[in-house]
C-alpha cells in the first residue's frame, strides 16, 4: 500500500496535488512520500516485534539525507556499502551503534572511518578483508565487531544481475568454508566475531529461497557455537521483492517474512538484523515527468518524455517493468492506446515500456512511473549532459524539495581545464 492515490481526478501524494508540485518544481522529478516510507519500515519492526532486533535500512535503495532522516527518527539503523554511505548515514544522525557495513571491497580508509566514527559491525566478506580490518583496528587500538558473511549457495531465483546467493557470485564466502575462517577470524587481534550475515539476492517474490539460507545459516550457528564462537547476532540482508505491477504480483508481506524467520532462528536466542532497501522505499517513490512529444511512428505511437533512461536506468538495465500511469485520472470507460514510451537519450535502449495501454496523451501531459523510490535517483547519471533530477519529499499537506535540480553552468563548471589548454 501506498499513498499515491487519484482524489477528485487527479494524482495526490498525500494531501498534496502532483499537478501542483509539477508547476513549481518543473519535471521530471523524484516524488517520495513520508507516510509510505515510515509504514514500510514499521510493518518490518512489527514483524519482528517477537525478540531483539535492528532494521537496518539498505540506503543503497534511496540515500537522500531526508529519507534517511525520516527513516533514523523511527528509529531504523542502516546498512551501507562505501564511505560515502557512512558518511551520509552519519551526516543523517544516526548512531554509530546503529550502522552495519556490508560491501565486497572496504577499503582500508573506509574501515577507518567507520572504526573512528563508530561502528555495529562490519559484514566480512574475504579472508584479506577481515585481515585488513584487523590490521586497521590494531592500529587504531580498538575492537572491530565483524559477522562474516557466508554464501549459502542458495537460487535467489530473481534477476540474475541482483542474485548474489549461489557460489558463482562473488559474496560472501562459501558456506562450507565458515568454520576455518571462523577459526582465523578468532585468532586475529582488533577483531571480536558478534555472529553471522547472510543476503542471497534482491527482489524476492517467494519465501522459500530465504527459508532454505535461514535453514542452513541456523545449522551454522550451532555448529559455530559448538567449536566455542559467540553467535549473538543474525545479519539476514534484505530482499524481500515489492509488487511492480498493481494487478498480478503478491510477493510475501513483511509479517509473513518475520513469521519464517521466528520459525527458522527464533529458537537460538540470536538478535535479529534486516536490511531491506526496495521495500521500504520503492512504492514509497514515483518518478513524475512531462510528454514532450507524440510522434506517430510506422504502426507505432511513441510517447516522448523528459525523463530519460539516465532518471531511471532499471528498465534499460533489468527489464524492468514500472507502471505508468496519468496523473489527470483518467475518464472511466475512455478507451485506452498502446503506445511506446520513450526518453530523449541518442539510443534505443532509452524505452521504458512497448505497447503499454495509457488514456489518450499528448504533448504537455504528465506521467507518473510508480514503484520509482528504490534504485531510481540513487542509479541517476548525467548522461548527455542531462541535469540530475530533483527530488521532493511529501508530508500530510506539504512537501519540500530535498534535492535541487543543479544548473547547466553548474555542471559544467565542475570540469577543470588543464593548463596546457
Ligand atoms: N543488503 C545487501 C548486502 C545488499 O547487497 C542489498 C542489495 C540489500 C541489503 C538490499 O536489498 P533489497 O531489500 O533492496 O532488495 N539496483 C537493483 C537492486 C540491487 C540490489 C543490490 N543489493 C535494482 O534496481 O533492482
Amino acid at each position: 500500500m501506498d499513498h499515491f492515490l487519484y482524489q477528485n481526478g487527479e494524482l495526490f501524494a498525500e494531501d498534496v496535488s502532483v499537478a501542483e508540485i509539477a508547476k513549481v518544481v518543473k519535471t521530471p522529478f523524484y516524488l517520495y512520500s513520508t507516510a509510505t516510507l515510515l509504514r514500510h519500515f514499521n510493518l518490518f519492526d512489527e514483524a519482528l516485534a517477537w525478540g531483539p532486533h535492528l532494521v537496518c535500512y539498505a540506503m543503497k535503495a534511496a540515500s537522500n539525507q531526508a529519507i534517511l532522516k525520516t527513516l533514523a527518527e523511527a528509529g531504523a539503523g542502516m546498512d551501507v556499502v562505501s564511505g560515502g554511505e557512512y558518511a551520509r548515514a552519519i551526516a543523517a544522525g544516526v548512531p554509530g551503534d546503529k550502522i552495519v557495513f556490508s560491501g565486497v571491497g572496504k577499503t582500508h580508509e573506509e574501515i577507518k572511518a567507520a572504526l573512528t566514527g563508530g561502528i555495529r559491525q562490519f559484514n566480512v566478506e574475504s579472508e584479506p578483508e577481515m585481515r585488513v580490518i584487523s590490521e586497521v583496528a590494531v592500529s587504531l587500538g580498538v575492537v572491530a565487531p565483524i559477522t562474516i558473511r557466508v554464501n549459502p549457495d542458495v537460487d535467489a531465483k530473481t534477476h540474475a544481475k541482483i542474485a548474489t546467493g549461489k557460489s558463482e557470485n562473488k559474496f560472501g564466502i562459501p558456506i562450507a568454508k565458515a568454520r576455518a575462517v571462523y577459526a582465523e577470524a578468532a585468532a586475529l587481534p582488533g577483531i571480536k566475531i558478534v555472529g553471522i550475515d547472510v543476503h542471497i539476492g534482491s527482489q524476492l517474490t517467494e519465501l522459500e529461497p530465504f527459508e532454505k539460507a535461514y535453514a542452513k545459516v541456523a545449522d551454522l550457528t550451532e555448529t559455530l557455537r559448538a567449536d566455542g564462537h559467540t553467535i549473538e547476532r543474525l545479519d539476514l540482508g534484505g530482499g524481500l521483492g515489492i509488487p511492480y505491477t498493481r494487478s498480478n504480483e503478491a510477493p510475501p508481506l513483511p509479517m509473513e517474512y518475520g513469521q519464517m524467520i521466528q520459525r527458522s532462528l527464533g529458537h537460538l536466542g540470536c538478535e535479529i538484523e534486516i536490511e531491506p532497501g526496495r521495500l521500504i522505499a520503492g512504492n514509497a517513490g514515483i518518478l513524475v515527468s512531462s510528454v514532450i512529444y507524440l510522434k506517430n511512428g510506422e504502426g507505432r505511437d511513441f510517447l516522448i518524455l523528459d525523463a530519460a533512461m539516465n532518471d531511471l536506468i532499471r528498465p534499460a538495465m533489468y527489464e524492468a517493468h514500472h507502471d505508468i500511469i496519468a496523473v489527470e485520472e483518467p475518464i472511466a470507460g475512455v478507451d485506452q492506446q498502446p503506445y511506446d514510451i520513450v526518453g530523449p537519450v541518442c539510443e534505443t535502449g532509452d524505452t521504458f515500456a512497448k505497447q503499454r495501454n495509457l488514456p489518450p496523451l499528448t504533448a504537455g501531459d504528465l506521467v507518473a512511473f510508480r514503484s520509482a523510490g528504490a534504485y531510481g535517483a540513487v542509479m541517476s547519471s548525467e548522461y548527455n549532459s542531462r541535469p540530475l533530477i530533483p527530488e521532493v519529499l511529501v508530508k500530510d499537506d506539504h512537501y519540500a524539495v530535498i534535492r535541487a535540480r543543479p544548473t547547466i553552468d553548474e555542471m559544467i563548471n565542475r570540469d577543470t581545464i588543464p593548463s596546457w589548454l
